[in-house]
């Protein structure tokens, strides 16, 4: 297994909460639309229930979806693999593939990545899904900014962004 250049991107609260019932748990619309800044053009990694908890496709991004099931069938701007290798294959031509969740996806990929995006958002939910925890023996914080509640944000969250050390 080796690093490559994919990107977490996640949001999670203090106590690592991703989601719950298979959706998200707060809407905090600055950081969607820094999500769809980030990774707009890219490809998105995700896993299937991930994929299924969407409305649709998301726009001028190409879904690589990582499932157990054979004989998906693709269409256009949705690949279905079998591994995070195979999604790595799969992404190589995109110099900045990211990683989307779910839960079990990132803790895969945490062996995979070289950067962290984690929106870090102020409160503890009650949740059924996590991100694993972020090892600081791995990891080095490069940034770190502050969003104040206001009255379209309930919940203040920091966008903190993690670099792979030299390991
Ligand atoms: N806060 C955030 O930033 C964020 C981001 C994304 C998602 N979420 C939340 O996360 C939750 C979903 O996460 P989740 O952990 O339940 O599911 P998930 O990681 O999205 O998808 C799990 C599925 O991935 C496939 N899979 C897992 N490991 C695999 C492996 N080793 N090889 C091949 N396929 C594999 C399986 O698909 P098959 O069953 O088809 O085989 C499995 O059921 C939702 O609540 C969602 O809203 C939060």
């Amino acid at each position: 297994m080796t690093r490559t250049n994919l990107t977490i991107i996640v949001a999670a609260g203090t106590n690592n909460t991703i989601g719950k019932d298979n959706k998200l748990i707060w809407h905090l619309p600055n950081d969607l639309k820094r999500f769809k800044r980030l990774t707009s053009g890219h490809n998105i990694i995700m896993g299937r229930k991930t994929f299924d908890s969407f409305p649709g496709l998301l726009p001028k991004r190409k879904h690589i979806i990582i499932t157990r099931k054979k004989e998906n069938k693709n269409i256009e701007n949705v690949i279905y693999v079998n591994s995070m290798e195979e999604a790595i294959e799969v992404s190589k031509e995109d110099p900045n593939p990211f990683v989307i969740g779910g839960g079990e996806i990132y803790k895969i990929a945490m062996n995979y990545s070289s950067k962290i995006e984690l929106t870090r958002v102020n409160h503890q939910f009650d949740g059924d899904t996590y991100f694993p925890e972020i090892n600081s023996d791995n990891w080095n914080k490069v940034s770190d900014e502050f969003n104040e509640i206001d009255e379209k944000h309930k919940f203040s969250f920091n966008y903190e962004t993690y670099e792979i050390k030299n390991i």
